[in-house]
Parts: C-alpha cells; sequence; structure tokens
C-alpha cells in the first residue's frame, strides 16, 4: 500500500523502456513544455488501474471517506459522464437542471437516457441561482420513474444547496444522487468552507483545476456505490492517460490534506474575509467566500466588469446584477488586496 504514482517516477526513469511513449523521455521538439516529456511515461491503463494507481486511489478513498475515489485526467466532465453511464440504462430517466454545464446533457446522450429538466429560481438581487430545494426536486422524483439526479452544488458563484436532504429524498424515491462539485474542491479541506457533497451523494466530481491548484483537466470522480464507474470510465477514455497528469492529481491531494495545505486554505479565507471588512466600495454575496461575488447600485454587472477590466482585473463572469471572481490556492495576498483598492474606489 505504500507505493504512490510520484515514487514510482523516479524508479521507472532509470530503466531503458522499450514502451510507448516513442519520446521515451529524452527526444523531444524544442519548446517551452519539454520538461513535461521527461515525466511523461507509460504506467497503466488507469482504468484498469494496478499496484501504484490502485493504492493511490485508495489513499485517496480513505482521505475523502468514500467507498472509491478515481482520478479523472479529463476533467470533471469526464466524471460526470461516467457516473451516468454507471447508474443509467438505455431509455431511463435522468433529471437535469435547465441551466447546467453542457457535460450533464451529453452524458444522458450518450447514455441514451431520457432527459427531465428541472428550473432554479434566481436570488433576484445578485442575478445568481438559488440553492436546489427537495421542492424543487420532489414534483419530478414523485411523479415520474427517475433513476439519477444531478445537482450543480456549489453553483459557480458559491451557493450550496443541502445535499445530505437532497440524497435523502432522492434515495426515498429510488434516484442516485450525482453532484457536481466541481467548484468545490477545497470543501472536505476546510471547516471554514462550505460541507463537501463526497460522504453523502451517490457520486461527486471535483475539479482540481479550477479552486485547488492543479493542472487543467485534473478532476476526481467519487463514489460511495459499488456500481462500475471503471467500466464506465473505459467506455469513452484513452488508454494512455497522462502520467504527470495523474501525478499532479495524486500530489494535490496530499498537499490538500496536509496541515501546510489546509493552512493554506485557511489563511486564503481568512485574508478575504479581513480585506471585506474594511471595503465599503461595493456590496458582497454572502455564499462560499472563495468566490468573491459583487455588485454596486446603479451599475449593472456587465458595467463593474468593464470597470475592472480598465483596472487591469479580469473576472470569471458577469451577468445583468453582478460580477464573479474567483479564488483559489494561487490567490495571494497582493493579488487579493489589489482588487479590493480597485474596489474600494468603483
Ligand atoms: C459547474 C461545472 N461543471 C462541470 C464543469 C466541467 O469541468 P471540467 O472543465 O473540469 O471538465 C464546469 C466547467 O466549467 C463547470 O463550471
Amino acid at each position: 500500500m505504500n507505493k504512490n504514482l510520484n515514487s514510482i517516477l523516479s524508479k521507472k526513469t532509470n530503466v531503458k523502456c522499450f514502451t510507448t511513449p516513442s519520446h521515451g523521455g529524452k527526444f523531444f521538439i524544442k519548446h517551452k513544455f519539454y520538461q513535461f516529456y521527461k515525466n511523461d511515461i507509460s504506467e497503466t491503463d488507469v482504468y484498469n488501474p494496478e499496484e501504484a494507481l490502485v493504492c493511490s486511489e485508495k489513499r485517496a478513498a480513505g482521505i475523502y471517506g468514500t467507498v472509491k475515489t478515481r482520478y479523472l485526467i479529463n476533467g470533471s466532465t469526464s466524471g460526470i459522464i461516467a457516473a451516468v453511464l454507471a447508474c443509467v440504462r438505455r431509455g431511463d430517466k435522468v433529471l437535469i437542471w435547465d441551466n447546467a454545464h453542457p457535460c450533464h446533457k451529453n452524458a444522458c446522450i450518450l447514455a441514451g437516457a431520457e432527459m427531465e429538466e428541472y428550473s432554479i429560481p434566481l436570488i433576484e438581487e445578485w442575478g445568481i441561482p438559488q440553492a436546489i430545494t427537495v421542492d424543487i426536486l420532489e414534483p419530478y422524483l414523485k411523479s415520474g420513474d427517475i433513476k439519477a439526479v444531478i445537482a450543480t452544488s456549489p453553483h459557480y458563484e458559491g451557493v450550496v444547496s443541502n445535499i445530505p436532504l437532497l440524497a435523502e429524498v432522492c434515495h426515498k424515491y429510488g434516484a442516485y444522487l450525482i453532484v457536481d462539485e466541481a467548484h468545490g474542491a477545497l470543501y472536505p479541506f476546510s471547516d471554514k468552507l462550505p460541507e463537501s457533497a463526497v460522504k453523502f451523494a451517490d457520486f461527486t466530481v471535483q475539479s482540481l483545476h479550477k479552486t485547488a491548484g492543479g493542472l487543467n483537466p485534473a478532476a476526481l470522480l467519487h463514489t460511495n456505490t459499488n456500481l462500475d464507474v471503471d467500466r464506465a470510465l473505459s467506455l469513452f477514455s484513452t488508454t494512455s492517460p497522462s502520467y504527470p497528469l495523474l501525478a499532479v492529481i495524486e500530489a494535490t491531494i496530499h498537499y490538500l490534506n496536509s496541515k501546510k495545505g489546509r493552512a493554506k486554505i485557511d489563511t486564503l479565507i481568512t485574508q478575504i474575509c479581513e480585506l471585506k471588512e474594511n471595503c465599503t466600495g461595493v456590496e458582497f454575496f454572502d455564499g462560499d467566500i472563495t468566490k468573491i461575488v459583487i455588485k454596486k447600485q446603479g451599475m449593472t454587472g456587465f458595467e463593474l466588469s468593464g470597470f475592472l477590466y480598465k483596472n487591469k482585473i479580469e473576472d470569471e463572469r458577469a451577468n445583468d446584477k453582478s460580477v464573479l471572481l474567483l479564488t483559489g490556492l494561487g490567490t495571494d495576498y497582493k493579488k487579493l488586496n489589489y482588487l479590493f483598492k480597485k474596489l474600494k474606489n468603483v
């Protein structure tokens, strides 16, 4: 159980390999990413994992408290598709949000599932969706034989739904709950952030690249079922996964779970809290603190976004009412301080 992807890497590079990949870690066409080749080895088929990868994913499941955790080298997108393929048969009904990330619909198309769509009302003053409630989902669950429900929590802007409660109601009607926690990969590692879905939902996907400092498109699929997610993943995934990406996923999880990683998250939260307290230039939405959602009376979100852009600040997205600025492990105090200085002068 001691093997891990990063330690295997150093051993492998000392062996004369007559295997793929053909660059052998030595030949490279000169460009700024040439260092990448050195660690780009062929290890195992990631979705039929052996040895180091098995050990690594088992350790990850222990950290998250799940039945299985799988490393994804094609983003949360692939996790959502695999989750749907694992729990749905052709013609089964899947309940999805009508404004969800496109991968939710694509997953249903690939599974040959029938889609039912639910709507979520907006928090009008902010132009962002409310949390998903039992009242929204239950009428669909009552009236039809829904096999799976996909819920996005948090929403992009940090609105989080009560996942334990939603899981309970889904299970009451015999449906699986798949949670898209793409924007919540830090949640399991700080008490100051909302509760993660990983222990409650049947499936949870998290993008490590969005908030947790991982490389694009590193992500995780967690499940608390014994359904065959590996077979589901193998249906559409490469048999030549990127070893550097897998190693980055492993390293990211261990960093997040370390004292240093947890302290880094807490520092980010404390800094944002303090800067917010001293900033009266704009109003702040009260959600996941790491997602800074702002508005200003007399300005649309698009105008506010334009003001920020003129001040060399690029937001994640804006709507008619508000602007979203994402932070994560790579957001340092200098950058935050610059943002809040500008916000004072809106
Ligand atoms: C809510 C949500 N779900 C899923 C995804 C897909 O994630 P990934 O880019 O890791 O495939 C995104 C990406 O923007 C997203 O915003």
